[in-house]
């Protein structure tokens, strides 16, 4: 038996209707860009009224066309369409109900129009939605840990340098270390927003169209600050939804760290905070447990998000200009990286909101693993006019002394603390506290308490003065 003879009789056996399913199969995106609908439909609309005023379509044909269009749009949100992967896609789903529902005139609505440049148009309008959603989201976590730090602004606990203590910090200040990191992402959602806002319909197959169209109305109508400029770039870029997927990854990456954190936090051996019953777990077998089960899955759902990014930048690499027909796997990457994203967010929000906290465990582990060694160093310089390099010096012998009596570094007596250098005095413990520690830390940006308030102040005031209204297309 030749080898074609044998694969035919597998095709056969598995697909009864031959080759044409496997067709269907691998083309088909309906199962996944029916999410797209609203966007189709809008954008249909805009494009028939401008076909309208510019004569190319007739005003009575255009109302038939947009109160057809306004049915399908109730038929799928009331759940009364049927979808048919026969039709491939969204955009010829809807079309075909049109004409079922219209009849001839529905034919005209394609004119000037190609799926390539309605799909892009769609799938922008849809990307933005999802930033407005993302921005006010990110907004929202960061109120919280704003909160969360005004609260906490003189929370001593241990700051780490490799998982290991290494000067005593606020609690505050960390939560505002989240507070930059986020209010970045934020501002790539907007720096994204303004770079996608333009629209591609109107660029036709590729080359644009020799009907007299108006594309400038249609951006207008569509919430876009302008068309694109060039019909080529318009139906093969997908940057947007590639801009959309790398700050997701970022974001993603962001909100893992914190789930790591969190994760550590809620040990017994840490125990720095007690997360919510709301966002822990019990184990089946051990009654002890409260297992930090959200954290974790916002910790692993972080792979998906970075792996789509990975996916797309590769579905894009190498393809020649313009469309083709690779592009139609954007979507379930953003999609899905769109929805993991939303989840998480939420997550970290309640749990930064819930959580609570254990000041004195804190403080305790602040005091622990010599915290204030630099200070005693910085007070050798400051005080006793040593040279930084000798102060670390002095300030060693101290650590290995205190480690031997097993005692901290304010438990050394004066005594013991002039046998190593004669010009340490009595003022030496007013820096050795972990208090007065992260109280002296009053750099731009450090970690005294009276320096995270000022922060708070003006990242509440930015907030609010960059507060977008809110969107919806
Ligand atoms: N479903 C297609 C996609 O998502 C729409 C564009 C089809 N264009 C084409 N020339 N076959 O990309």
């Amino acid at each position: 038996m030749s080898d074609s003879k044998a694969s035919n009789q597998m095709w056969g056996g598995r697909f009864a209707s031959g080759p044409a399913a496997i067709m269907e199969a691998i083309n088909a995106s309906i199962s996944f860009d029916r999410k797209l609908y609203a966007q189709d439909i809008k954008g249909s609309v805009a494009h028939s009224r401008m076909l309208a005023a510019t004569g190319i379509i007739s005003a009575g044909d255009q109302a038939e066309i947009e109160r057809g269009l306004n049915t399908i749009l109730s038929e799928i949100e009331e759940g009364r369409f049927e979808f048919s992967a026969k039709l491939e896609d969204i955009h010829m789903n809807v079309e075909a109900r049109l004409a079922a529902l219209i009849g001839t005139a529905a034919g005209r609505l394609h004119t000037a129009r190609s799926r390539n440049d309605q799909v892009a148009v769609d799938f922008r309008l849809w990307v933005k939605d999802e930033l407005f959603r993302l921005d006010a989201a990110l907004t929202a976590l960061i109120e919280a840990f704003l909160d969360r730090a005004q609260e906490h602004a003189a929370t001593v606990m241990p700051g780490f340098t490799h998982l290991q203590t290494a000067q005593p910090v606020t609690f505050g200040h960390h939560c505002m270390a989240y507070v930059e990191m986020f209010s970045r992402d934020l501002s790539r959602v907007r720096d994204a927003l303004r770079r996608m806002d333009e629209s591609p319909l109107g660029a036709a197959a590729l080359a644009g169209t020799g009907f007299p169209i108006d594309r400038h109305m249609t951006a207008e109508a569509l919430g876009f600050r302008e068309p694109t400029r060039n019909s080529i770039d318009s139906v093969s870029d997908r940057d947007f939804a590639l801009e959309f997927l790398s700050l997701a990854a970022i974001c993603a990456t962001h909100l893992s760290r914190l789930a790591e954190e969190i994760v550590i936090w809620s040990t017994p051996q840490f125990g720095f905070i007690r997360l919510s019953d709301q966002f822990s777990t019990g184990s089946s077998i051990m009654p002890q447990k409260k297992n930090p089960d959200a954290a974790e899955l916002v910790r692993a759902k972080t792979g998906r998000v970075n792996g789509h990014l990975i996916g797309l930048l590769t579905v894009m690499k190498g393809l020649p200009l313009a469309y083709s027909k690779d592009m139609q796997e954007d979507k379930e990457a953003v999609f899905d990286a769109a929805e993991t994203l939303d989840l998480m967010v939420a997550a970290m929000t309640g749990m930064v909101r819930d959580m609570g906290i254990n000041a004195a465990a804190m403080k305790k582990a602040a005091g622990s693993g010599y915290s204030t060694a630099t200070d005693l160093a910085d007070w050798l310089v400051r005080e006793a006019g040593l040279p930084f390099r000798e102060a670390h010096h002095v300030t060693g012998r101290a650590v290995a002394l205190a480690e031997k009596k097993g005692v901290a570094l304010d438990r050394l007596s004066l005594a013991e603390l002039q046998e190593i250098d004669g010009r340490i005095t009595d003022a030496v413990f007013g820096v050795l506290s972990v208090n007065a520690s992260v109280k002296s830390r009053a750099s731009f940006g450090g970690t005294a308490p009276g320096e995270v308030r000022r922060q708070i102040r003006y990242w509440r005031a930015r907030l609010k003065r960059d507060a977008r209204p809110a969107k919806r297309s």
